[in-house]
């Protein structure tokens, strides 16, 4: 871990590589103060990825901090918990065989033409091994990237799409495994959009490299061929160890991310056990 700072009680302390931080100090099942919501959003520009140990929360507190962060997004093809229209339950029974959710690096919903900002994530019941999950700097990897190199990328756009996971020929439209998340297949999820390939954070101004391996499909304009050689090498590039912080999870811990400069993956290694975390979304702004 690297030198906390405390401001009011809130204790901020970035983790090492200087991606990802902890932030403690505050009860989030009450509503934050401005002082103490001020800092913790600007602890999560800063540090894109923000864990708050010891939140044993209610899906109530739940929502209303994330919508202290700002207004719900809308997350499609999952369908909601009972009674709490904004919030997925990410749940794995120890008898499932289905790849876990989440098994592939992505930016949330980037298929949808303003994708959430921040994802908050809730751990519920935590298995004794596997289950970490992986996040990216996609503001370092691009910043990484010689001149030349950002400059041919820049100006491209991206096409993104959800048709590989919930798509009619999707790897959900085609599973047979039993899974207790109900998945929805949709055409829906067949259409495509463009983003710019490299995107400036409306925060921060920093520029971060805006594709991942499950929702970008191709670069537009390009051939089929061309756009692979140049979403392989970008993808390979940003999941370098250099860039990644693995999130180790305890049981009531709150994570918070950036899908605007972020990639995740959630990772398996857990059968036998059941994983269960309670996740919602925050809207976002159109990428430019
Ligand atoms: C996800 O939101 O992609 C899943 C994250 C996780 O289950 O760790």
């Amino acid at each position: 871990m690297g030198q906390a700072t405390v401001v009011d009680e809130i204790v901020v302390t970035p983790q090492e590589t200087g991606f990802g931080a902890l932030i403690e100090g505050v009860d989030l099942s009450r509503p934050p103060s401005p002082s103490a919501l001020a800092q913790i959003k600007a602890a999560w520009a800063r540090h894109s990825v923000v864990a708050f140990p010891d939140q044993p929360l209610s899906l109530e507190a739940l929502e209303a901090f994330t919508q202290a962060i700002g207004p719900f997004g809308e997350d499609p093809f999952i369908a909601p918990m009972p009674g709490h229209p904004n919030v997925l339950e990410l749940r794995r029974e120890p008898d499932e065989k289905a790849t876990n959710f989440g098994a592939g690096w992505h930016s949330d919903w980037s298929f949808q033409k303003a994708p959430p900002a921040a994802t908050l994530l809730r751990s519920q019941v935590i298995p004794p091994v596997g289950g970490d999950t992986l996040f990216a700097d996609c503001s370092r990897a691009y910043e990484a990237l010689s001149p030349v190199m950002q400059a041919m990328l820049e100006g491209l756009r991206a096409v993104h799409s959800a048709s590989r996971a919930y798509g009619t020929q999707g790897v959900f439209a085609k599973e047979t495994a039993k899974r207790t998340m109900e998945i929805i297949v949709s055409p829906e999820a067949d259409k495509t959009l463009t983003h710019p390939l490299v995107r400036t954070h409306p925060v921060t101004g920093r520029k971060a490299l805006f594709v991942s391996p499950v929702y970008t499909v191709g670069i537009e304009g390009m051939t089929v061929k061309e756009s692979q050689a140049v979403l392989g090498f970008l993808f390979a590039h940003i999941v370098q160890d250099e860039f990644v912080y693995r999130h180790k999870w305890r049981k009531d811990m709150l994570l918070m991310w950036d899908n605007r400069c972020t990639v995740h993956f959630a990772e398996g290694g857990y059968d036998g056990h059941l994983r269960v975390l309670h996740r919602t979304t925050v809207a976002g702004d159109v990428p430019v």
